[in-house]
């Protein structure tokens, strides 16, 4: 489906601004980008231009994508608001005032946060039947997929006009049908978290094989075969098998891992402080961020052309 040109406006130039209004810009629209930093809003061009460098399409994306430091001059005129401030309820609340203030009755608020729940950032709104959630993954220019999240109030229109604006825009929009922590991917991403933590605390492996299993096993396939895809294909019986063995097996800790409090208290956070659950050296965790880049720019570029053949 062709999606009209709309006006779209963007709240916070940051990592995930950027990159969103550069998602936007590239399927035609025009968008406005309101940052209170200067800096953040001076980085800006510069920033969008290595973006159109790294998925070498034409620079010309660019001049869709204006910089404001006034909410108002942003705002004004827009279909749809992201907002992309910082990770911060009383933020997000007190930016969703605001545009309440100056954007048109049928404009739609959409927020990109992470974990918090949309209905809380809706809260206070006079009209939260138009505001909704919008979880795009890191980068948001190279991993297609937005969780399009439903709060309490939102309306079903609401969620339709966003995932038609996001699909039109070749992300894959799913609707997530009820505002609840984590969304669908953090969830799956941390249930898998919590078993590769546990497996390593009760001495079953070490934090390298955790990973080895996982990247050169089941998540080879994953990019191309869900779970619930994989169950269909071995079989809902042989799934059950399994779970009947597995199950009551599997760990079921509800906090915080005492594991991962034990690391953090060790001072072990990661690659900024040289251990997390693996040690790093600065190369390493430089290659690292290198061989994943190439990795997510490379399928990109893959997509992309498959886009153009079909
Ligand atoms: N980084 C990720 O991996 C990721 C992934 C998915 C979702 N998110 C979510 O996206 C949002 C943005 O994250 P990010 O990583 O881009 O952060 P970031 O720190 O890179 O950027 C946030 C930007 O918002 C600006 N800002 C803060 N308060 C503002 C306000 N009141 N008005 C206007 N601008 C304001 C900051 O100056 C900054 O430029 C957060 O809610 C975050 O949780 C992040």
């Amino acid at each position: 489906m062709t999606q009209a040109h709309v006006n779209i406006t963007i709240i916070g130039a940051g990592l995930m601004g950027h990159g969103i209004a550069h998602v936007l810009a590239a399927a035609g629209h025009q968008v406005k980008v309101f940052d209170r930093s200067a800096e953040a809003l001076a980085s800006l061009p510069e920033r969008l231009a290595k973006l159109c460098d790294l998925l070498e399409v034409n620079q010309a994306i660019n001049d869709r994508i204006t910089a404001h430091n006034n909410l108002v001059e942003a705002a004004t005129g827009a279909d749809f608001v992201i907002e992309a401030a910082a990770e911060n309820l009383e933020i997000k609340q007190f930016i969703v005032a605001e545009l309440e203030a100056v954007i048109d009755p049928t404009s739609i608020i959409t927020s990109n946060t992470s974990a918090l729940p949309i209905t809380r950032i809706a809260a206070n709104a006079r009209n939260p039947g138009r505001i909704v959630g919008t979880h795009f993954w890191n980068p948001p220019h190279l991993v297609k997929l937005v969780e399009v999240v439903q709060a309490e109030k939102t309306s079903l229109q609401t969620v339709n006009k966003t995932i038609a604006l996001l699909s039109g825009a070749g992300h894959r929009a799913v609707h997530v049908r009820k505002d609840i922590p984590g969304f669908i991917g953090n969830r799956l991403q941390h249930a898998l978290k919590r078993e590769a933590i546990a497996l390593v605390a009760s001495g079953i492996c070490d934090a390298e094989t955790v990973d080895d299993v996982v990247k050169h096993g089941f998540g080879k396939r994953l990019a191309v075969l869900g779970p619930l895809e994989q169950s269909d294909l071995v079989s809902l019986p042989l799934t059950k098998a399994i779970h009947e063995t597995l199950m009551p097996d599997l760990d079921r800790t509800n906090t915080v891992h005492p594991y991962l409090e034990q690391r953090i208290a060790e001072g072990h956070l990661g690659m900024i402080s040289g251990e997390g659950f693996r040690k790093w050296t600065q190369e390493e965790a430089d290659a690292l961020r290198e061989r994943l880049n190439n990795f997510l720019v490379a399928q990109a570029k893959a997509e992309a052309n498959t886009d153009e053949q079909d």
